[in-house]
């Protein structure tokens, strides 16, 4: 049967995602962004070669798969811009291939703008943004004075929204901030340009996933962040500010929540967070330093580094649950390779699951203690060749989280996986 499968992460991002939807677009035949923007930094190693990605969709790297930015991606033009060209410049073919909704909001100048300054106005409580406008563009859509993608390509629509949203962002950078306002010519200008650039891409995305279906063809929705940084089950107010939960694989591209068929919910082998916030499983010791240097748990779209510290077994059960997760596939399990003790966490000292950042503060984290298995996972593509201690690492996530492990990746490369199901067959 054919399938639509998501694929999101369940931590706080950088679990591997990129890599995981690239290895399934062998089967696919369209893979959909359908939050974030560019925020996000998917990692895709083939043959040595490393590409990342941060607004296209990480399909673009397989010959004749078609690449959709849904509806509800955050689009920055000047970012998809300098992506596309690069992208080319090294001989892959974007414009063709590429598809972006009219209905998605665009991150305009002083979205950035209002980001950066807002950070620094919160001076050690920031939350540690990628500075890229992602907050601000979100509440001007949930406001219903966004500039759309519709609106950018419409030279006569844009000029009317700018001129009303930017004397409204202006009066507040100038007179709250205390910051210099944007000039309306230069935005203006600007968008022009980026719009010329772009509007042979845009089109009815909703529309054409669904003749896409009708066809019979594969479709790999691929989620952005991680389900601790969503908006509304994540670490408030240390999160996005969208949906990273499988649900706006619908809302966010048009299809309907009966179209989706599986949800693949990747999970590093240990947790890393990017920015500030609750994390309680977080190492301060040699170990935290040795998974940081292993894994080289450093920013893909900022450099920052991540903050590193053992899995924690009770969140991931709470993200396959508000995700409806199917079947999941642990990342970076090589990491672990010399490790003589791994710990993961199954209980927070408490009953209720956090519902804010200050609640995840009270957490004492309760671990199961495992025996290392020290020796080479790196590349092992056969579940025999794993040895039995980290086979009964993989029975333990299973076990607690009451759903199966269908993928394990043993190293960077699209090829370094074991694959027990592959969701897409
Ligand atoms: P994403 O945002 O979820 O796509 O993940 P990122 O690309 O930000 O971060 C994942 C990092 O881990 C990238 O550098 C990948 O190349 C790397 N990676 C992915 N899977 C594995 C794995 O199984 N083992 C190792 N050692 N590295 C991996
Ligand atoms: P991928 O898709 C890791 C984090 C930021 C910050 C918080 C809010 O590569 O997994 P934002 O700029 O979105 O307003 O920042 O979310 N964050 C990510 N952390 N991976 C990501 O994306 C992230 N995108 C945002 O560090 O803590
Ligand atoms: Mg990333």
């Amino acid at each position: 049967m054919k399938k639509t499968v998501v694929v999101l992460g369940t931590q706080w991002g950088d679990e591997g995602k990129g890599k995981i939807v690239d290895l399934l677009t062998e089967n696919a035949d369209a893979v959909v962004r359908y939050q974030g923007g560019h925020n996000a930094g998917h990692t895709l190693i083939i043959n040595d070669e490393k590409t990342v990605l941060h607004l296209i969709p990480s399909g673009i790297l397989r010959p004749g798969v078609k690449c959709y930015i849904g509806n509800g991606v955050v689009i920055e033009p000047s970012a998809l811009i300098k992506e596309i060209k690069q992208l080319e410049a090294s001989g892959v073919d974007v414009q063709s291939r590429l598809f972006i909704s009219k209905s998605a909001p665009v991150i305009m100048p002083y979205h950035i703008t209002l980001d950066q300054l807002r950070e620094q106005a919160k001076g050690k409580d920031a939350i540690g943004t990628t500075g890229r406008g992602i907050g601000p563009a979100y509440e001007d859509k949930v406001a219903r004075r966004g500039i759309r993608i519709g609106d950018l390509i419409d030279s006569k629509l844009l000029k009317d929204k700018l001129q009303t949203v930017l004397a409204y962002h202006n009066f507040v950078i100038e007179h709250y901030h205390n910051s210099e306002p944007l000039s309306f010519d230069e935005v203006y200008q600007s968008a022009l340009q980026q719009a010329d650039f772009i509007k042979g891409m845009c089109s009815d995305v909703t529309g054409q996933l669904h003749q896409q279906l009708e066809n019979g063809d594969q479709l790999l929705m691929e989620g952005a962040q991680g389900t601790l940084l969503d908006i509304d089950h994540g670490t408030y107010p240390f999160v996005t500010s969208s949906n990273t939960t499988s649900g706006s694989a619908a809302a966010g591209s048009g299809l309907g929540a009966t179209h989706i068929d599986y949800v693949l919910g990747i999970t590093k082998a240990y947790t890393t967070r990017v920015g500030g916030g609750p994390f309680p499983t977080e190492l301060f010791d040699e170990d935290g330093i040795e998974l940081a240097k292993r894994g080289v748990e450093f920013g893909a779209t900022t450099g920052r580094a991540r903050r590193c510290g053992w899995l924690d077994l009770v969140a991931l059960k709470r993200a396959v649950q508000v995700n409806g997760v199917t079947g999941l596939c642990v990342t970076k399990l090589d990491v672990l390779d010399t490790f003589k003790t791994i710990k993961v966490c199954t209980g927070y000292g408490q009953n209720d699951f956090p519902g804010a950042a200050s609640e995840f503060e009270q957490i004492k984290p309760e671990y199961q203690k495992l025996t290392g298995w020290l020796s080479s996972t790196k590349g092992i593509t056969d579940m025999s060749a794993l040895p039995i201690e980290a086979k009964r690492l993989i029975e333990v996530i299973e076990k607690y989280t009451g759903v199966p492990v269908h993928i394990i990746s043993t190293g960077p490369d699209r090829s370094e996986n074991i694959i027990i199901k592959n969701p897409m067959q």
